[in-house]
């Protein structure tokens, strides 16, 4: 099914991301919509994967309800019914929308790590530390650290890579009052999230969270959450410290693209239907697992 996002007029389109396409609703509230584009090292992927973004959708829902004991999030329905839409539109954005609140989102990244794996074992390898933290000596590809690890960086415009910085820093560009509370919140909803994925066969290996303000300066998870574009999952059954594990998120296009002679600059190569339909199963195992239901 071809990209639907340039299709949407009955609503304002104020912003789209890689993935995500946003319109206005009213003063207070957007229409959040995940497409089924991939990106994959910041450059979006010319190929869909079909069915992807209600699959995201599903995903950040459930997460979203199982943790506003943690702190309250964006989400205020996915039932679009009420929306003035045409039954053309409807079709393209039942299950893969949510309403949300409009808020004034926070320029980082809340990145929690609870593995060494990707760019953290790159510099674990060279420097025994990750994001400048130091850890034991010891350490093999894939381990669990001593404890997760809460690395932040800034949220680059579009085409820049984000950059990490030291928790000093985010106090400099946040301060200390909101740097705290979000470090605390994002290494209290991974702890949680983590411990029930486990319970269903997921290790999370990382994951990255986006937090917005109101008008009156409280806070809330926003974006998507503990989503298979936003983590690493692995399944626990096949999970071997030293070997690079099999996963449930986008880590198999980036496998992929790898063994391509891609510079990583746009325009990525086009992906062929067998990886498509791979990713597809991926995703969808990480739902069905997850939240024990299945995308229709
Ligand atoms: N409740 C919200 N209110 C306003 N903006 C939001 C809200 N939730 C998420 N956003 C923003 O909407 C965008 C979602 O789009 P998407 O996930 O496709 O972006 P991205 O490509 O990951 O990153 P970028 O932020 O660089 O566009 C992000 O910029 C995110 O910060
Ligand atoms: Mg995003």
């Amino acid at each position: 099914m071809p990209d639907k996002t340039a299709s949407i007029t009955s609503l304002e389109h104020i912003a789209s991301g890689k993935v995500r396409d946003i319109y206005r609703i009213d003063d207070d509230r957007l229409l959040f919509v995940a497409s089924d584009r991939l990106s994959a090292f910041d450059v979006v992927m010319p190929t869909l994967i079909p069915g992807k973004g209600h699959i995201l959708t599903r995903v950040a829902e459930f997460w979203f309800e199982q943790t506003s004991h943690i702190i309250p999030n964006h989400l205020l329905t996915t039932d679009i019914s009420e929306l003035p839409l045409t039954p053309q539109e409807m079709d393209w954005l039942e299950g893969r929308s949510m309403i949300v609140r409009d808020l004034k989102v926070i320029p980082v990244e809340a990145i929690v790590r609870g593995y060494l794996v990707g760019s953290g074992w790159k510099e674990y390898q060279q420097s025994q530390s990750v994001c400048g933290i130091t850890l034991p000596g010891g350490l093999q590809l894939a381990d669990k650290l001593p404890e997760a690890l809460f690395t932040p960086s800034t949220k680059a415009g579009a085409g820049e890579h984000d950059e990490n910085i030291s928790f000093e820093v985010l106090i400099d560009h946040i301060g200390q009052q909101y740097a705290e509370q979000i470090r605390d919140i994002s290494l209290a909803l991974y702890h949680y999230a983590s411990d029930h994925a486990l319970q269903r066969g997921i290790i999370i290996a990382d994951t990255k969270f986006e937090f917005g303000l109101d008008n009156q300066g409280q806070l809330f998870l926003i974006d998507e959450a503990l989503t298979p574009d936003s983590s690493r999952f692995w399944p626990v059954d096949s999970y071997q410290p030293g070997t690079s594990p099999a996963s449930y998120d986008k880590q198999y296009i980036r496998d992929w693209l790898e063994n391509t002679d891609w510079d990583k600059t746009a325009p990525a190569p086009t992906i062929p239907d067998d990886i498509v339909r791979h990713t597809q199963e991926k995703y969808n195992e990480a739902l069905t697992r997850l939240t024990g239901t299945l995308e229709q």
